[in-house]
């Protein structure tokens, strides 16, 4: 048995800990926020994927975000940029990733608020922090990052709906309904793992590209695969050029024009809605709720895949679970 399966599996009771336990950190968080002219967000890999996704949240309630990948952060943050009353925000699952730790050095030495979302308590990171949350995802022994990304999420969507606790426990209970209907039907999704193309290009609007994003890293990382992952029309603006019979698409958000125009350049497009609605007959909930059942849909399609290639989906030859150097 692989880690990375039991990880995700562990999934379902890391939805029930966000329904049951009232996070006062994330109502803390969300009065920082407000009051701050801005966030930076940043993280590496899984972790600046879960970055972009809080940037979209936090836009949608009017906090002016941006996503900035950790190892960019000193030099993107230049000498004329000013962190005053700005928020940076830090996911990293380790706490100890070396981009991430200069990041939040750098921020805190122009005097910048520091909030991290961190997995390990007691590590660097949140040792550095103003405000740590950690993710209760536990010990994740994977390279792969599954449980403690889905708490990156949670953790993000806890902050967003940290004065509507109500509405954030109906979530995570479909959320929860939804889950369960796609861990049984991991047959299906372990043929379409195995039929897809060997290049793959993940297509996702709004809070569906984060997660294209994910997917598209989880594929490379355990599975040594080309992949690609753009805003979904976006790919039209000349990336489709690269597209032909050797790659599969994967469409997370439902664009019905952009999935014929493709169709015709590619024999393997799959629909990621019409998978989880219709033939998982998965009601839909709300734009939210889809893009963490996306998260789980991906993680399993890598593992699986992983799988099929005979690779070990926790040990990736090349990778090392924390990049410290
Ligand atoms: C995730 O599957 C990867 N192992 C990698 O992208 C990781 O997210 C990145 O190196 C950041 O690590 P951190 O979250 O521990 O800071």
């Amino acid at each position: 048995m692989h880690y990375m399966i039991e990880e995700i599996r562990e999934e379902k009771d890391l939805l029930d800990k966000y329904s049951t336990e009232h996070k006062k950190d994330s109502e803390l968080a969300l009065n920082h926020i407000e009051k701050s002219n801005g966030c930076i967000i940043s993280g590496n890999g899984t972790s600046y994927n879960a970055a972009y996704y809080l940037s979209l949240l936090l836009l949608k309630r009017d906090v002016l975000s941006v996503p900035v990948f950790a190892s960019e952060f000193n030099k993107f943050m230049n000498a004329e940029f000013s962190f005053k009353n700005r928020e940076v925000i830090l996911f990293s699952q380790s706490g100890e990733t070396s981009d991430i730790i200069s990041a939040a050095n750098f921020g805190k030495g122009k005097g910048a608020s520091i909030m991290s979302i961190c997995n390990v308590p007691g590590s660097s990171l949140s040792r550095l922090s103003d405000i740590s949350i950690i993710t209760p995802a536990g010990h994740e022994k994977s390279v792969a990052a599954t449980k403690s990304h889905l708490g990156q999420l949670l953790s993000s969507l806890s902050i967003y709906f940290a004065r509507e606790p109500d509405e954030f426990r109906k979530l995570l209970g479909k959320v929860k309904e939804g889950f369960e209907v796609i861990m049984k039907r991991g047959n299906e999704i372990k043929t379409i793992a195995e039929r897809l193309l060997p290049k793959v290009v993940l297509l996702g609007s709004g809070l569906d590209y984060p997660v294209a994003r994910e997917g598209a890293l989880k594929l490379k990382e355990t599975c040594s695969m080309i992949t690609e992952a753009y805003p979904t029309r976006e790919f039209l603006h000349g990336p489709k050029q690269i597209l032909d019979d050797s790659w599969s698409v994967l469409i997370l958000s439902n664009e019905e024009e952009v999935k014929q125009e493709l169709s015709k350049l590619s024999r393997n497009v799959l629909d990621l809605n019409a998978i989880i609605h219709e033939e998982f007959k998965i009601r839909f909930h709300s734009e939210i709720a889809d893009s963490i059942l996306k998260v789980l849909f991906v993680q399993l399609l890598s593992y699986y895949r992983a799988v099929f290639l005979g690779l070990d989906p926790d040990k990736p030859s090349k990778l090392t679970k924390v990049i410290t150097s």
